[in-house]
């Protein structure tokens, strides 16, 4: 195939599924060239394939974002193909939801901590060195609602997602004058894989979460992904209606500790 010189690249981890694959769907049909990157390469494979059909070009590349040597590969991969990135989406990420004590030192603790903080980390380092030499580049981090909000069996989710806010905002104030932009995305709830796995026990997953109008759709999270990519600022809360809730929890924090404390939990 004849690559031409002038298309975008988005590079998205987390591509195989959920808000990452939908991304996938929004920037091929928007012209981008789509580096997909997750572990499952099946999946990537037919993704790749469904954009190819859409007319867009598409690499597939298996990557475990928590492993430093593959994620070396995956910039590798991507700057020896097309020469550069536009836009880098660090999405790839799980949710382990329970009492601390009931999770897995390293199956929960630990993976979430490598996959959503550590892995987000890892791989803007490969590619900040592409995005520094143009002068231009957005980063998107998909962090959550979570990321502000501490709530009752998220504990470790929500310390990784606080971080990757922590960093966005400190690697947005270190880049600033080199033409990058560092953005954070804050989604509540999304109906995606994610939440099918992510309480060890279903019986404690929140009911307000399957209320109708509160569950966002992975096509939602991907067109607000396209607009920061475009119009980057610091970060968006999406729905619109979560952010007065999270200000309510910044300024009002003893009222969220009581009606959190109190919402979250099932009497046991
Ligand atoms: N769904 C929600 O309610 C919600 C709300 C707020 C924020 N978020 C955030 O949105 C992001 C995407 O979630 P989603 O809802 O789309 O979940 P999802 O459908 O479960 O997809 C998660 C993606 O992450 C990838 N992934 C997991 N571990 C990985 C690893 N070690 N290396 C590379 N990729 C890995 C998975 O691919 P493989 O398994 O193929 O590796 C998959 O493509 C996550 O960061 C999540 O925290 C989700």
């Amino acid at each position: 195939m004849t690559h031409s010189t002038s298309l975008p690249v988005v590079v998205i981890t987390g591509a195989s599924a959920g808000i990452g694959a939908a991304a996938a769907r929004r920037f091929a049909r928007g012209g981008y060239r789509v580096a997909l990157a997750a572990r499952r390469r099946e999946r990537l494979e037919a993704l790749a394939a469904e954009l190819h059909n859409l007319g867009a070009e598409a690499l597939v590349l298996p990557t475990d974002v928590s492993d430093p040597a593959q994620v070396a590969r995956l910039a590798d991969a991507v700057l020896q193909t097309w020469g550069y990135v536009d836009v880098l989406i660090n999405n790839a990420g799980l949710g382990r939801f329970a009492r601390l004590e009931a999770l897995d030192p390293v199956d929960d603790i630990q993976r979430q901590i490598q996959v959503n903080l550590t892995g987000a980390i890892w791989v803007t380092r490969a590619f900040l060195p592409a995005m520094r030499a143009r002068k231009r580049g957005v980063i998107i981090n998909v962090s959550s609602v979570a990321g502000w909000v501490g709530l009752p069996l998220y504990t470790v989710y929500s310390a990784t997602k606080f971080g990757l806010r922590g960093f966005t905002e400190a690697l947005r104030r270190e880049v600033a004058r080199d033409g990058i932009r560092v953005v954070g995305l804050y989604p509540g709830p999304v109906t995606t894989e994610f939440g099918q796995q992510a309480f060890k026990d279903p019986a404690d997953r929140p009911r307000a979460a399957s209320w109708p109008g509160v569950a966002l759709r992975a096509e939602d999270v991907a067109d607000a992904l396209w607009d920061l990519a475009h119009h980057p600022r610091r970060g968006v809360v999406q729905p619109w209606w979560m952010a007065p809730l999270v200000w309510l929890n910044a300024h009002l924090n003893r009222l969220g500790d009581w009606i959190l404390s109190r919402t979250m939990l099932r009497s046991s």
